[in-house]
């Protein structure tokens, strides 16, 4: 005997596996109808792209790209980095095809799986799921308002009741974030001795992610910090008013949180997460925001843009309800006998054509097996194909919520559970 050692799926990744694989699907596919009916069309782009991506897209500074990227080399010695997210990798494909050059504003919407080399716990993977939405090339509160009343009512269908949190961060001119930053770093600097190693270091660097600091030390000084949405310009203040007033037009309940930064670099003005009970730590279910400079950070033109992430990991985690009572096939062919079950494979085969879910047995169970089967699988039907029924051409179909019985000619078995 070889010893061979089993394998596990590396540590912070996961197998789909059913049922939950179907209720999973589902959820996905009512995103997509619901990004549809907006006007948001499918992309897909690579699973890596070049590292610079990131780089400028994210940012150097920001801790996906510092601590979490899957960067590797390749054969031909360049570097590639399986996506952290979604956004950069969209805005580069906007570019490199020139989708700007079209109507105003491009919208894209993308399901797919990212990957960061985060330490795992629940509801944190290194390879996990989010689904989004992007839409670029419009600077106007109505798309920032559009964006994430779709985002919040794919939350509510999908049966989780989010709170959503929105700030404005401001842009990067001296009248506004960039001198609320040296405001900041002046205050963090006058407070060092009192941070967490770790975010002392942050001072120069990104001081807005202390905001985010799980660090007690950290934590209580941040409570006197001063907030960006004090030091925002007249115009992105005017900005945030419009969508606050756009959302509340909306129903759309919100709470403004001013301690709100977001960890990827790109962002301006409004940034918005919800988040969901149930899920510990890990409670954001999906978070997003404008980037009006991203664009041009990666080469391109003046392309003011905003979208959402979400996490369907932990949408499925948060969700009510568990999953769904799911039927396998609506029609069970049961069938003893060599000829009635080459007579059912048939007649599963031409249900499916017709639409209709159907199922046998294939594993030559006896009757009371494939009962139970059909029963296992929520069938509504049961076709019952025995040496009787052989003989005379007519099936026995029996209707497993009421137990009713009658004999169909084959000929007419679509016809009698459609009805
Ligand atoms: P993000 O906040 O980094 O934003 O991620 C969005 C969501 O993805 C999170 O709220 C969370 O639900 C999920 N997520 C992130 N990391 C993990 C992980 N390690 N395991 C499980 N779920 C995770 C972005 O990615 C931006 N691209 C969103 C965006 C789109 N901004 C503008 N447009």
């Amino acid at each position: 005997m070889t010893n061979t050692a089993s394998f596990r799926a590396p540590r912070g990744t996961y197998d789909r596996l059913p049922p939950g694989s179907r209720d999973w699907q589902k959820v996905v596919r009512e995103a997509e109808d619901l990004f549809g009916r907006a006007g948001y069309f499918p992309v897909d782009t690579p699973a890596f792209e070049h590292t610079e991506v990131f780089e400028r897209g994210v940012g150097e500074a920001s801790e996906v790209v510092g601590k979490q990227m899957y960067t590797f080399e390749d054969r031909g010695g360049r570097s590639l980095t399986l996506r952290p997210e979604g956004t950069a990798p969209v805005v580069r494909a906007v570019i490199e095809h020139g989708l700007q050059r079209g109507a105003l504003p491009v919208k894209l919407a993308y399901s797919g799986f990212m990957f960061r080399q985060e330490r795992p716990q629940k509801g944190r993977f290194r390879q996990f799921f989010q689904l989004g939405i992007e839409a670029i090339g419009s600077a106007s509160a109505l798309t920032d308002a559009e964006v994430i009343e779709i985002g919040h009512r794919f939350l509510r269908d999908a049966g989780v009741e989010p709170r959503l949190l929105v700030n404005s961060i401001g842009h990067s001119a001296e009248s506004c974030r960039r001198g609320y930053l040296r405001e900041l770093q002046g205050f963090l600097t006058d407070h060092s001795d009192e941070l967490a190693t770790d975010d002392r270091e942050r001072i120069g660097s990104n001081p807005l992610r202390t905001f985010d600091s799980k660090e007690a030390a950290t934590t209580s000084v941040m409570a006197d910090a001063p907030v960006v949405s004090d030091h925002l310009c007249a115009e992105c203040r005017a900005h945030f008013e419009l969508v606050q007033s756009y959302l509340t037009d909306l129903s759309v309940d919100y709470e403004i949180d001013t301690r709100l930064v977001r960890g990827l670099d790109y962002y301006t003005r409004t940034a918005f997460e919800w988040v969901a009970g149930g899920l510990g730590s890990q409670n954001a279910v999906g978070g997003g925001g404008r980037y009006d400079g991203l664009s041009e950070a990666l080469g391109g033109p003046s392309l003011p843009g905003i979208g959402f992430a979400i996490g369907m990991d932990r949408v499925m985690e948060a969700r009510s309800g568990g999953p769904d009572v799911d039927q396998t096939a609506r029609v069970y062919v049961v069938a003893l006998g060599d000829d009635a079950r080459r007579e059912g494979l048939m007649l599963v085969t031409s249900l499916r054509r017709a639409g209709i879910s159907a199922a046998q047995d294939l594993s030559e169970r006896g009757m009371k097996g494939q009962m139970k089967d059909a029963v296992r699988m929520g069938a509504d039907w049961a076709v019952i194909l025995g040496e009787k029924e052989m003989a005379s051409k007519r099936a026995t179909l029996k209707n497993l919520h009421t137990q009713d019985q009658e004999s169909v000619d084959f000929g007419s078995i679509e016809r009698a559970v459609r009805s």
